[in-house]
């Protein structure tokens, strides 16, 4: 039987459902939950990515900003930026949009953004709560996004062989601390394979869980699947297309059609899992707003 497909447009619509009926109490209270996102330059899918952001703010009842830099900004300058952010108390949540240009150090800018406000969960304070299962840690909106979709649809994830292929800091080391915490939509035996991993496919065939987060269009093929194993695709890569008017389509890590055959559940892309990452970083920033603790009843 081919796998069922993980819905994540209609997951993140519930979600971003939540965060307005979440908004809309702390209106009530005089806080309207604030995103301001910073975009250093012209990157041209960045600022697809960043327009997205302020969009959905608005649809949601909070307010969203966008300030935009020059590309010649230098470190100095963003850091004043962030640091008048810092001290708003309109603002909730603070994202400084990668890649930023290369005079600038992203870890100094991340470190710089109060913990409080980093609500895409970059900042070391957020990763070591993380780490170490603290509840009012913020999470990276990708992974906690892939949590959320496992939960939606009821998947039984104690005691699973969670393989996570790629070990970047906001996908797959952040994926690997979420899974192996104790509780629900976790209690994984995680395994985080990476591009010097000696057998990847014996590993990925061990998977009762798999997440692909690699960054390779199509890597991941259905005969390095187990039967039965549920398939997280993490990847968005850009492929050639003569036939798109972009010049390009989405394809993900895995190889779909294949994977399909083999696996129980799994992620389409588009319409998987990145559709949950702007709805988490919403739902970031309203718990930011939350925890501000400003004008709301104890
Ligand atoms: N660039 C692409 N995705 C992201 C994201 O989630 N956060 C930040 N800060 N930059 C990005």
């Amino acid at each position: 039987m081919p796998a069922e497909i993980i819905d994540g447009a209609a997951v993140a619509s519930k979600v971003l459902a939540d965060v307005a009926i979440s908004a809309a109490a702390l209106a009530k209270h005089g806080v309207v939950p604030g995103l301001t996102v910073v975009l250093v330059g012209d990157d041209a899918a960045s600022a697809v990515y960043v327009g997205a952001k302020e969009k959905a703010c608005h649809a949601a009842g909070m307010n969203g900003e966008t300030i935009r830099l020059p590309a010649t900004t230098t470190q100095a300058e963003l850091l004043a930026v962030v640091d008048r952010l810092n001290a708003d108390p309109a603002i909730h949540g603070i994202l400084v949009q990668s890649p930023m240009p290369k005079q600038i150090d992203p870890q100094t800018v991340i470190r710089r953004i109060a913990p409080e406000k980093d609500v895409d969960g970059f900042h070391p304070i957020n990763v070591g709560k993380v780490l170490i299962g603290d509840r009012d840690a913020f999470a990276p909106c990708t992974p906690a996004g892939v949590q959320v979709l496992l939960e939606a649809y009821g998947i039984k994830t104690a005691g699973m062989d969670c393989v996570i292929v790629g070990r970047s800091n906001i996908v797959g080391k952040a994926m690997a601390s979420l899974m192996i915490q104790p509780g629900p939509h976790a209690d994984c035996t995680v395994t985080v394979c990476h591009s010097r991993t000696r057998d990847l496919a014996a590993h990925t065939r061990q998977a009762d869980l798999l997440i692909a987060a690699i960054g390779k269009p199509e890597f991941i093929t259905g005969d390095m699947i187990k039967p039965g194993a549920v398939v997280i695709d993490v990847g968005v890569n850009r492929v050639d297309d003569a036939t798109k008017k972009t010049g390009f389509r989405l394809r993900g890590d895995v190889h779909f059609d294949s994977a399909m055959e083999v696996a129980s559940f799994i992620t389409p892309v588009p319409g998987g899992v990145g559709r949950m990452t702007i709805a988490m970083l919403l739902r970031n920033t309203v718990r930011a707003a939350e925890m501000s603790g400003a004008n709301l009843p104890i």
